[in-house]
């Protein structure tokens, strides 16, 4: 390096520090003026305190402007260590201190103070590099990790990498990073809003010579935080002095806005760096720093950091020894080519310069040159350290703020070169810190090994998480059903069609419904109807006008015990409900035409017969099955001796839907319910209806798909929740593909996953949750309401939290997951079921493009955000030549058991005529 007096100066000679001891300082004017400048007041101190302070929270609370003074960024870690991380992990350091990069090999033993010194190597990035394009920068952290382990007995074996990024990042997990800009002495291109995990996994894949996983990025202030050995209380505040400055602290998560979180703290990274406020800051800022910020990279940017930062504190102090050459106070006048030339001074030579210790025996051409010199390095640094001091004195304030507490007990873990190679730095500071902030009682704990035992620790919980992510991603990947699986599911569905409707063996019954045709608008009347089967039975009175349809209604609950009761109980309990209700309707002593929705598969061999052929859902009443449920209804009525009544019509929901929605649209031929149970009806060709006589027209085929399966043709989408949930029902083996589908089951089979995730340790940190033990305590509206896209994780959590569940955000986040993937499975199914129906009638009918409406009912398909939309797409991804509209219901399926017992009494009118 060439020197910088003319006369004999070297930066890093002891010369230059050494004045004679107890001499005044002989100081003109000019001189006293430059330094002066670096002096700091107390009160600017508290202003750039306040000030920082007001910009910090402003910023967490997301109101700063589109570029906020400090950025507050979310770092994703959530707790300070416990001590019990363990494992090997590999530490790559970039950014921290000057333009190197440190590899390192680091063993927590998950006890605490037991340590293994890490293995390290440090590598310098060629300037080139720190100034060229990204992946030359990347390539080259790739190639040095490569030579690293080349020296280490690793093998093959997987290893996972925490990589300490010391840039201000847009954090959106542990190992997702965007980098915001470049600070420092970094300028590489193509790297500014690019995530920088992403660009080093790629060039290590590029490299290609071992199998690492980065599973994690911090700050390096994170870092040093997260690496602080325990002391007496936990160490919640990271400050770094190295080639730049920063600091980071635990925040309340509830006053980060940017996360969607309401408990517990979580790691903030201040980038104070890029504190600015020309109100506090002006009035501290010299002519050289102005110098100093347009020679550098990033002019404009980073100005607080260019007072504290090791890389500027060299060239500040350039700048002012330049000046006093050039105006004669130093060095006779003299200048050389090194004084004047930017970046000649670093940082260690400034350290080396203001040390007293070395004045002691040292040559010294010029005592009060060397003298004057140590005076400007001893400005610029405690004006630096003072900075800092206030800076650290918001971010306690803040931690008082958040914490209510007016005395505050903290420890703040320290690093960088700044601390290492300049004692008085770390003692200005303290003092100032105590000045700024009485009521703070502050330690301050040197970190050991620049940090890289807390990026450890972080990739260890990085590390785990990831585990837990695989684990979940295995559990639900067999819910993900691509197109081929749809596509054979409607496949199958479409041949168990034909042998149904043949009296061939098949799942699906095909059961004729002899409904033949949908309403043409001529239909008049009052009906009575009733409405049994799903989450609500309901009685009704419909009038059939001119003018349209009037409904008035009632819903009566049916006690479980009554469900699963004997037939008797049942039916008595049926016609009580009608007796209440024909009393408040003032329709006692009436016989009006009535139809009955009886929402289970029948056997019917006319249209006011119905057969029971098995219940289904959460019924299973004793005597029922094998009889006509129009007789059971009748001998209750004899039994309560009430007035009979004249069952003109037994409706499936699925029929009473589709004419429902038929009155509105003539185009309307296919029901679907999609509730507590699933099922689908649609306009068949009489023709292929093996066992009704007659070969013209049409009639409604109630399919009851919710057995599609029970002979075994799902068994390979079916997992083992769904096997469980089939067998703790109450028909194990029966109605496979309604246990799939359908809000009954749904929950049940979220609350299983759940349960084996957290058996694997993947939820509620391992801990089995009593509440989730019970049988259906996870309902189907769970689903829906936790799946909403408007609600914030917070208030997902307050759902869970209701059922007793106690959960942290990340739980939160994987129970949603489990939601979307079993109702996501259960929309696919169902559309794949829509599309095998609404192709055979296209084909039935010989059109190349068929024209079709679904009217469609039931709980989950209207209640669940997502549920609707993707039953729509799957169809049109798997019935591409049918135009298929769903319409919703508005009525529900009594209305149609009216229109169809209508129907009945306009034709029986008509054959009598
Ligand atoms: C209603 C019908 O609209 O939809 C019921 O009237 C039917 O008969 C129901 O069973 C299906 O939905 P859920 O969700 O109540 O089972
Ligand atoms: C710069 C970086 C910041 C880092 C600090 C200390 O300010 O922007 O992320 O923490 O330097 O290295
Ligand atoms: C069950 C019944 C069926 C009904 C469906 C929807 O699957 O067996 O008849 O249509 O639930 O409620």
């Amino acid at each position: 390096m060439d020197t910088i007096g003319a006369t004999c100066l070297l930066p890093g000679e002891r010369a230059l520090a050494c004045p004679q001891e107890n001499r005044p300082p002989l100081l003109d004017s000019s001189e006293l003026e430059c330094l002066k400048q670096f002096e700091v007041t107390r009160s600017q101190l508290q202003q750039i305190q306040v000030s920082l302070l007001g910009c910090m929270e402003r910023a967490l609370k997301g109101k700063a402007d589109s570029a906020p003074a400090v950025r507050m960024l979310p770092t994703y870690v959530g707790s300070v260590p416990h001590g019990t991380e363990k494992g090997d992990f590999l530490v790559l350091e970039l950014g921290a201190t000057g333009a190197s990069l440190r590899v390192l090999w680091v063993t927590l033993t998950g006890t605490e103070g037991y340590k293994v010194e890490p293995r390290s190597q440090e590598f310098v990035i060629p300037q080139d590099v720190v100034v060229g394009a990204g992946q030359q920068l990347f390539d080259f952290a790739a190639h040095c990790l490569s030579e690293f382990l080349d020296a280490q007995p690793v093998g093959n074996q997987p290893l996972q990498l925490g990589f300490s990024f010391s840039f201000p990042c847009h954090q959106t997990s542990l190992d997702r990073s965007t980098l915001i800009s470049w600070t420092k002495g970094f300028k590489c291109s193509g790297v500014e809003g690019q995530d920088v995990v992403q660009l080093l996994r790629d060039a290590i894949q590029r490299k290609g010579t071992y199998n690492i996983d980065v599973v994690a990025v911090v700050n390096d202030t994170v870092g040093t935080m997260m690496g602080c050995e325990l002391g007496a209380g936990p160490c919640e505040v990271g400050l770094i002095v190295d080639t730049g400055t920063n600091a980071c602290y635990m925040e309340e998560a509830r006053h980060v806005a940017a996360l969607d979180e309401d408990r517990g703290r979580t790691c903030v990274s201040v980038e104070w760096g890029s504190f600015s406020d020309d109100g506090a800051l002006a009035p501290v800022l010299t002519t050289f720093d102005h110098v100093l910020d347009q020679g550098s990279l990033n002019p404009g940017a980073q100005r607080f950091e260019k007072m504290i930062g090791g890389l500027y504190l060299g060239e500040l102090v350039r700048l002012v020894l330049a000046h006093l050459a050039q105006h004669g106070a130093l060095f006779g006048g003299h200048t050389s080519p090194a004084l004047l030339s930017p970046g000649s001074l670093l940082l260690e030579h400034v350290a080396e310069m203001e040390d007293p210790q070395l004045r002691q025996g040292d040559t010294c051409p010029d005592a009060s040159d060397a003298e004057l010199v140590q005076r400007v390095c001893a400005a610029v640094c405690s004006r630096a350290a003072r900075l800092c001091a206030a800076a650290l004195a918001a971010v306690l304030a803040r931690l008082q703020h958040s914490r209510e507490q007016r005395a505050l007990q903290v420890a703040v873990a320290t690093g960088g070169q700044v601390f290492e190679r300049h004692p008085r730095f770390h003692n200005i500071l303290k003092e100032t810190v105590m000045h700024l902030a009485p009521e703070c009682e502050v330690s301050f704990i040197p970190s050991v090994d620049g940090g890289g035992r807390g990026v450890a620790m972080v990739t260890a919980v990085a590390a785990r998480l990831a585990a837990h992510r695989q684990l979940l991603e295995e559990t639900l990947a067999p819910f993900q059903l691509n197109h081929e699986q749809l596509g054979a599911v409607q496949a199958q569905m479409r041949e168990a069609m034909v042998r149904g409707l043949r009296g061939e063996a098949s799942s699906l019954r095909m059961l004729p419904t002899y409904v033949r045709a949908t309403p043409d608008g001529s239909e008049r009347g009052d009906f009575l109807a009733l409405d049994l089967g799903g989450t609500n039975f309901r009685v009704l009175v419909v009038h059939v006008t001119e003018g349209g349809v009037q409904i008035t209604n009632q819903v009566y609950s049916i006690p479980e015990g009554v469900a699963q009761g004997s037939g008797q109980q049942l039916f008595d309990h049926i016609v009580d409900c009608i007796v209440d209700f024909q009393q408040r309707q003032g329709l006692s002593g009436q016989s009006l035409p009535l139809g009955f929705t009886f929402s289970f598969p029948c056997k019917q061999l006319g249209l006011d017969q119905g057969i029971l052929l098995n219940w289904t859902k959460g019924f299973n009443a004793s005597d029922c099955e094998g009889q006509d449920v129009v007789c059971l209804l009748r001998e209750a009525i004899r039994r309560r001796q009430a007035v009979e009544l004249n069952v003109v019509a037994i409706v499936n929901d699925t029929v009473g839907t589709m004419m429902s929605c038929g009155y509105e649209d003539p185009r309307c031929e296919m029901g679907l319910i999609v509730g507590t149970g699933t099922n689908a009806c649609y306009m068949e060709e009489l023709r292929n209806v093996t066992s009704v006589a007659g070969d013209s027209g049409h009639m409604c085929i109630n399919m009851e798909w919710g057995a599609f399966g029970d002979d075994g043709s799902l068994g390979l989408l079916s997992t083992c929740f769904d096997a469980i949930v089939d067998q703790a029902s109450i028909n194990p083996g029966k109605q496979r593909f309604e246990k799939m589908i359908s809000g009954m089951y749904l929950g049940e089979i979220v609350r299983h996953i759940l349960l084996h995730l957290t058996s694997c340790g993947v939820l509620f940190r391992g801990r089995q949750a009593q509440c989730l033990q019970t049988k259906d305590i996870f309902k189907t509206k769970f689903l829906s309401e936790i799946e909403s896209d408007s609600l914030a994780l917070r208030q997902v959590r307050a759902i869970l939290e209701d059922l007793g569940l106690l959960l942290t955000s990340d739980d939160a986040l994987m129970v949603r997951e489990v939601c979307q993937a079993v109702s996501r499975r259960a929309a696919r199914l169902c559309g794949a079921g829509v599309a095998a129906v609404v192709e055979k009638i296209r084909e039935n009918r010989g059109l190349e493009v068929l024209t079709v409406s679904v009217g469609v009912d039931g709980t989950l398909y209207k209640m669940h955000p997502h549920f609707s939309s993707l039953v729509a797409t799957t169809v049109r991804e798997l019935a591409p030549r049918c135009a298929v509209s769903f319409l919703q219901s508005e009525d529900g399926s009594g209305k149609g058991a009216a229109l169809v017992t209508a129907v009945a009494c306009r034709l029986a009118q008509t054959a009598q005529v």
